[in-house]
């Protein structure tokens, strides 16, 4: 399973990349406005910026919703750097967009999924990945995981190399529940990725070592 970090904050990027197990990383428009980047020049930087302190994909998202201007949007972020993906949300342009660019090689990422059917248009177009937002689905009492589930068994039934891109994660419990799944990926803020690492009987258990060493020197 891929670890991506869900994010446009550099410090927290280069937190994640140092502790070895980072895969890539998600942006949206909110993330980035988030960070106080403002601007077409300013935001093109920033993702080149995020690519030169992460070694995997990194998501950048189109703002516009027409054929033409998210084909123009897309080839400008896929120019700026061989790790970029194309961040398309999954209206009718979008699907069509995305043939396009998967046609031409250029990588992509369908944002903004919320059904098993909208996920199934996304890999008959050639996406790269495909983002089910569990975490939202969860906000309004439907079940994410339930959506990872149906779009593996539809992805597996049919051999759909589009990635399934577990997005929206919230929470350890998330990750670990897509990883039973057989998401490919899961994006998630860093709380999701270090919380991994929490467990009341390591720390006792080194405090225990840590005394018990002290005590024999
Ligand atoms: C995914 O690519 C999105 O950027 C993200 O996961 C959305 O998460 P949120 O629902 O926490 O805003």
């Amino acid at each position: 399973m891929k670890f991506f970090i869900d994010t446009a904050n550099l410090e927290q990027i280069k937190e994640a990349q140092a502790l070895g197990i980072l895969d890539g990383v998600t942006t949206n428009p909110s993330l980035m406005a988030k960070e106080g980047i403002t601007g077409q020049d300013n935001i093109l930087k920033h993702y080149v910026d995020i690519c030169s302190v992460v070694t995997g994909d990194v998501s950048a998202e189109v703002i516009s919703t027409d054929y033409e201007g998210i084909v123009q949007e897309g080839e400008t972020l896929a120019a700026l750097h061989p790790q970029i993906v194309v961040k398309v949300p999954v209206i009718q342009d979008g699907i069509k967009a995305i043939r396009y660019f998967s046609d031409k090689g250029i990588k992509t990422n369908c944002t903004l999924v919320f059904s098993a059917g909208q996920a199934l248009l996304a890999a008959k177009a050639g996406a790269t990945y495909v983002s089910p937002f569990i975490g939202r689905l969860d906000d309004i009492s439907a079940d994410g995981l339930n959506l990872i589930d149906e779009i593996r068994l539809i992805y597996d039934n049919y051999d759909f190399k589009t990635q399934i891109l577990a997005a929206s994660v919230r929470h350890t419990m998330h990750v670990l529940e897509c990883a039973k799944i057989g998401a490919d990926v899961m994006t998630g803020p860093m709380s999701s990725i270090v919380g991994l690492l929490k467990h009341p009987l390591t720390d006792s258990g080194l405090a225990q070592f840590l005394a018990d060493h002290k005590k024999g020197n």
